[in-house]
């Protein structure tokens, strides 16, 4: 009998992908969330799990539904539901001094989206965009996701260098190019941790109006402040329509409720809008937000973590110095969730990342912040998913694991 082969059951689709699909690369399935509970996680950007506030959300949903449930459930076409946006308004101006209308806001499915929106609507693949490096990991993805050639910049103690931006704008313009944007993220970065200081600001927007640059401010972490003044936002110091402003209710409310925002002038938002491809930001979730908002209680929330955070910060720094071998420094952030841990010399990130969660403690690689190398002696640290006691434990077994690369290599 001939031989014939099995019927092919199943079709493979790959060679049918787009281009952007293939630019972005397979995302990961079936992760449970809460493999993160088996080491001490110093990895992610992990919200506290004690201070998430359950019983006031639950109260928030009972009473968003009970008010004007039908529009909770239902479909929310545009830019917004009309409760959220105004809670956003009065929250915007009153803490972060931006004055924003309707027509400026658009609220999103969590800080990402909007980041992703803004890429997606201004990048075609080979475009040149500029960022701070080392830079948010999400960043780094959408960069990818959409072609663009990024130049990085980095980044001191007071925020990106502005002499290296000043040569990048220059040697672009004698290119006959223009950047689509600049990104940055100016408190408390993500990973260093480091705050851009008002100097640099203005510096920063200076050079951006000289040369029309758009600048992504991305404020995820702008209301955990801990020590000093709150700095003005780009968006307030420019004025010109330049800046888009971002935001989340990730670290202040909850990253599982999946709301952020976007800031700018309107036909941006409008085209944002527009690229959106899920009838709008949930409803539901944004009554609920604007809920909590409205009563006060996210005021009140914000004061409680940024007592717990800051407990935090302090026990880690107080570890760090306490573990840490000669040779190693590491940044101090004035809020936020991150510390930068720069490693002896001949201890690579890739060794004592690997080590450290072989002992049940997860570190961020450095080089997953930039998209053209670095970050091989750096290690990101989060102090906020874990207890004082976890941190001080992780810290020492991390001091552990450095001492003992330097000895082999020694
Ligand atoms: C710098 C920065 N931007 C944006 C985000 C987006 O957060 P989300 O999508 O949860 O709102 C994060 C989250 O970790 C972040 O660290």
């Amino acid at each position: 009998m001939a031989e014939t082969s099995a019927p092919a059951r199943y079709t493979e689709l790959t060679d049918l992908y787009s281009d952007r699909a293939k630019m972005t690369g397979p995302g990961i399935v079936g992760l449970d969330p809460r493999v993160i509970r088996k080491v001490i996680s110093f990895s992610g950007g992990y919200p506290d799990a004690t201070s998430l506030p359950i019983q006031d959300i639950i109260e928030a949903t009972r009473v968003a539904l009970e008010r004007d449930g039908e529009w909770a459930l239902q479909y929310a076409f545009g830019s917004g539901i009309p409760e959220l946006v105004e809670q956003l308004r009065i929250k915007l101006e009153r803490d972060q001094g931006i004055k924003a209308g309707v027509e400026n806001i658009l609220i999103t499915n969590g800080g990402s989206q909007a980041l992703g929106l803004i890429y997606e609507m201004f990048v075609n693949p080979g475009d040149v965009i500029l960022s701070e490096a080392p830079y948010f990991l999400g960043a780094v993805h959408y960069a990818r996701q959409n072609g663009a050639e990024v130049h990085e910049i980095g980044l001191d103690d007071e925020g990106l260098i502005v002499a290296d931006l000043e040569a990048e704008l220059k040697a672009l313009r004698a290119a006959g190019k223009r950047a689509k944007f600049l990104y940055l993220v100016p408190n408390f970065q993500n990973p260093t941790g480091i705050t851009y200081s008002l100097e640099r600001r203005k510096q920063i927007i200076a050079l951006a109006q000289e040369y029309g640059l758009p600048i992504l401010e991305d404020d995820a972490y702008f209301d955990l402040r801990f020590d000093g003044e709150k700095v003005p936002t780009f968006y307030t110091l420019d004025g010109s329509g330049l800046v888009m402003y971002c935001g989340t209710f990730s670290k202040i409310l909850s990253a599982g409720i999946r709301l952020g925002w976007v800031v700018a002038a309107p036909d941006v938002i409008a085209h944002l809008s527009g690229l959106k491809t899920d009838y709008g930001t949930g409803a539901f979730a944004s009554a609920v937000a604007a809920e909590f908002a409205g009563s006060g209680t996210l005021l009140e929330h914000i004061q409680e973590l940024k007592a717990l955070y800051h407990a935090r910060r302090d026990v880690m720094l107080a570890a760090l110095e306490a573990e840490m071998p000669a040779g190693t420094s590491w940044t101090h952030p004035t809020g936020g969730f991150f510390i930068w841990v720069t490693l002896p010399a001949g201890v690579t990130s890739a060794e004592v990342t690997r080590l450290a969660q072989q002992r049940g403690v997860g570190v961020s690689d450095g080089t997953y912040f930039y998209t053209r190398g670095g970050g091989e002696s750096n290690v990101r640290l989060s102090y906020s998913f874990n207890t004082a006691d976890e941190i001080r434990t992780g810290v020492r077994i991390l001091g552990d694991v450095i001492r003992e690369v330097q000895a082999v290599h020694g």
